[in-house]
Order: C-alpha cells, then structure tokens, then sequence
C-alpha cells in the first residue's frame, strides 16, 4: 500500500496572516494538495492561533472532503475544539508559547492525556501522539490506547542536512527499532517533522510506514517550483 502523505498548510496561513488579510487562500491551498495527491491535510491550531485560525479549521472541515488531522495541545479548550470539529485525526502535540516550531514530543507522564484520549475516542476521532522516537514513548503511547503513533523526526532531518553520517544512522536505527516495536502493536505509525525530498527518501528505506505529515518543505520549495509540482514529487517519493 503507498505511504500517505499529509500536507501541513499552516505555513500558508502564516504568510496569509503576515499582511492579516486574505492572500494566500488557504482553501485554494488545500484543494491544489488534493488535487496533486495528499490524502489528508493537516492542520496545528495553536492556542495563539499564529498560522491556522479557528474559522480556518471550521471552513476546512466544512469545504474539504478529505481527511482532515487537526493537530493540537493537550488541553480542555482545544479537546472541547476537536469535539465539536470533528476531524477525522487529531495528533496530540506538546506546545510552547514561544517556539518556532513543535520542538520535540510530547511528554506522555503528562496527567491530562487519559482524559483527553478518552473523549476524543468517544467521539470518534481517530488519535495520534507525537513524540520523540524512543522504545519507551512507543510502548506508553500504546498502554494510552491510542490508534496511531507520529514520531517527531527533526533531529533524523537535521542529521541528513549536514550530512553526518554517525548522526544519520544513529537517529535512523531510533525510528527504525521504534517501528519495529510499533508493529506489535495495532498502533499505525506517522512520521513527521523537519522533512525534506532527501530525508523522506530516505526513511522510505523503512516498510509500511502509514504516513508522513510534511509542511514547511512543501511550502518553501513551492516557491521555486510550484505547490502541486512539490505535492506530487513527495507522492512520488512516497511510492
Ligand atoms: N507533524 C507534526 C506533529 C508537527 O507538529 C509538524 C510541524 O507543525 C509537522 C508534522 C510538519 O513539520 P514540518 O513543517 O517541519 O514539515
């Protein structure tokens, strides 16, 4: 079965948010990904709503057919969001005020999860931790009952960028063993974050992975190459 691929168009909220009007479009952005391959959209509504608003999340939901994984903090505002959102996922992430971007996993000690989880799933909505890829997230990620794993993969990017081999296969054999792990499992497993046309060339090295959530790549590269162009070269890669 191909990989799937979920397009993260936060980053086309920000640019459109950058002169508070309507430019970029976000729905436009969203049917163009769908239209050249992504099976999903995936979207972070920050508790500062920096880049995805949301009205966005609620129009995206109304408008769009295709799945849509709302990305978000563990908290009672944003679960009481979901709830009533309905996404088809939602991937539970750590958030920091201040951070530029989502910058590791989500620490699963954290009290509140349980309960979040657990109305969620009632709700049926399909959820996903993020977190870091080590064999003991996996195996607590799995004792939450949750229905998918996406393994932070910033530092495996970071390692291929500067092309540093010991790094690469150090982070690398992390993600591969943690899928070994994940396959005992009934958990899907998702890979994401800071992922380029090289790294998830070369993550693909690893089998019947689920899906890759891939945004600020795809969103900077369109620039040179065009939106559709970039969605469907990751679809390629993905094969
Ligand atoms: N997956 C998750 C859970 C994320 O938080 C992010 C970043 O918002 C991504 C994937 C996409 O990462 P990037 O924008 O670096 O491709």
């Amino acid at each position: 079965m191909p990989v799937k691929l979920g397009v993260n168009i936060d980053h086309i909220a920000t640019l459109r948010n950058a002169r508070g009007e309507g430019h970029p479009d976000l729905l436009k952005a969203a049917h163009i990904a769908i239209k050249n391959g992504a099976n999903s959209l995936t979207i972070h509504v920050r508790e500062d709503q920096r880049h995805v608003k949301f009205n966005d999340a609620v129009l995206l939901k109304k408008k769009i057919k295709s799945p849509i994984n709302l990305e978000m903090a563990p908290t009672k505002q944003m679960t009481n969001f979901a709830v009533k959102l309905k996404p088809k996922y939602v991937c539970i992430v750590p958030e920091k005020r201040r951070e530029v971007t989502t910058e590791g996993g989500l620490n699963l000690k954290n009290k509140n999860l349980k309960t979040i989880i657990k109305k969620l799933k009632a709700s049926r909505i399909l959820v996903s931790l993020f977190i870091n890829p080590e064999k003991n997230t996996i195996i607590m990620a799995n004792s939450l009952g949750v229905d998918a794993v996406e393994l932070h993969t910033g530092n495996f990017a970071r390692a291929i960028k500067k092309k540093n081999k010991k790094l690469i296969n150090l982070e690398f054999n992390k993600i591969k063993n943690c899928k070994f792990l994940c396959d005992k499992t009934s958990m899907k497993f998702n890979l994401g974050h800071g992922l380029d046309y090289v790294s998830a060339k070369y993550l693909m090295k690893i089998k019947r992975i689920n899906e890759f959530n891939i945004g600020h790549f795809i969103i900077g590269e369109s620039i040179f190459d065009g939106f559709g162009n970039v969605v469907k070269k990751f679809k390629k890669i993905l094969k």
